[in-house]
């Protein structure tokens, strides 16, 4: 099956690596509009194969949409990130306008097409991409949970010093340092509840950590992240392709769920071959209910900046 990815800049091109890498994808296309730059990181990825043995086909084109044509999945990873001390909503102004051109061209091409938005702010480009697409809800998926919640089982593993792969847990809410809700009272280390092992104190610098996670590396590398934002989409890219069903943290478009309507937020879903499957209801305490609506009243104030 055909994976397109637009943006060929770090995320994407980190992205298209992973996907290559697990072997699971017939090809993946990089589409970009700097001139020959798709072609070119195509290109050295493809003369990675015979190194790291895979056998995915990768291709890629500065703007050429029939290239795209027959996609299972497109992950849209262009526009410009964010420098150090932005916040991802200040992207709005110059992304909202990529993502619409860049999400007609791929639903022209591939309109049974399932989209990934990575682009910043995602929960907004999320929501655009649902009101201007015309695909089915199932269809659009917004990746922050995923990357969200590596980052907190990171920072989790290390306030315990154990094994990243002992601990468990899940981030949901708004992708935003202020909006993101680490779902503390359900992490775990080896299924026992992380809370019989931290204390206050560092359960409060685990969360924090874990909100500005984003925030952190944009300093540290003078712009975002993008091997743990590759790897993340790759995993759900995965789930699809293969139809793992594997319950993934998205920014889903919400009727109903978590107490919240039209406005995309970060909720644990089932992600298999037609996209999400399911939204998964999972108890919250009182006080992860109300972060979760404040979070959804600062993406619907951010929403209201979108022009469709
Ligand atoms: P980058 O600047 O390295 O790459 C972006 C690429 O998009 C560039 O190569 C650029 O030429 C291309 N581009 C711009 N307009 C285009 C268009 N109309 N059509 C095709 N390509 C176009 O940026 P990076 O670091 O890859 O980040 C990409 C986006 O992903 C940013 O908005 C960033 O904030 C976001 N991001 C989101 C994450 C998430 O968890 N949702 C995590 C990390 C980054």
């Amino acid at each position: 099956m055909k994976v397109t990815v637009v943006g060929a800049g770090a995320v994407g091109a980190s992205c298209a690596e992973y996907i290559a890498m697990k072997d699971f994808a017939a090809e993946v296309v990089l589409v970009d509009i700097k001139e020959g730059f798709a072609e070119g990181k195509a290109m050295d990825l493809l003369q990675t194969a015979s190194l790291n043995g895979f056998d995915t086909k990768i291709t890629g084109t500065t703007g050429d949409y029939s290239k795209t044509a027959g996609s299972k999945v497109a992950v849209i990873t262009s526009g410009i990130p964010r420098k150090p001390g932005m916040t991802r909503e200040e992207l709005i102004g110059i992304n909202a306008g990529i993502v619409k051109e860049v999400t007609q061209n791929l639903v022209k091409h591939s309109p049974d097409v399932i989209i990934i938005v990575v682009s910043n702010p995602m929960d907004t480009m999320a929501y655009l991409v649902h009101k201007t697409s015309g695909l089915p809800k199932e269809r659009i998926i917004g990746m922050g949970g995923a990357l969200d919640s590596a980052r907190f089982k990171y920072r989790l593993a290390e306030a315990l010093e154990s094994p990243i792969s002992d601990v468990d847990g899940m981030v949901i809410a708004a992708h935003s340092d202020t909006g993101m809700l680490p779902l503390f009272s359900k992490a775990t280390r080896n299924g026992v509840p992380v809370s019989e092992f931290l204390n206050d104190e560092q359960k409060a610098n685990v969360i924090e950590e874990t909100k500005v996670g984003g925030a952190t590396l944009t300093k540290l590398l003078g712009t975002s992240a993008w091997y743990a934002p590759g790897a993340a989409v790759s995993v759900m890219v995965q789930s699809i392709l293969c139809d793992q069903k594997k319950m993934i943290p998205c920014s889903l478009m919400l009727d109903g769920e978590y107490g919240e309507s039209d406005i995309c937020l970060g909720v644990p879903a089932i992600i298999g071959k037609d996209g999400v499957e399911k939204i998964v209801d999972i108890t919250l305490t009182e006080d992860e209910k109300a972060k979760f609506t404040e979070a959804a009243k600062a993406v619907r104030d951010v929403n209201g900046d979108l022009k469709f």
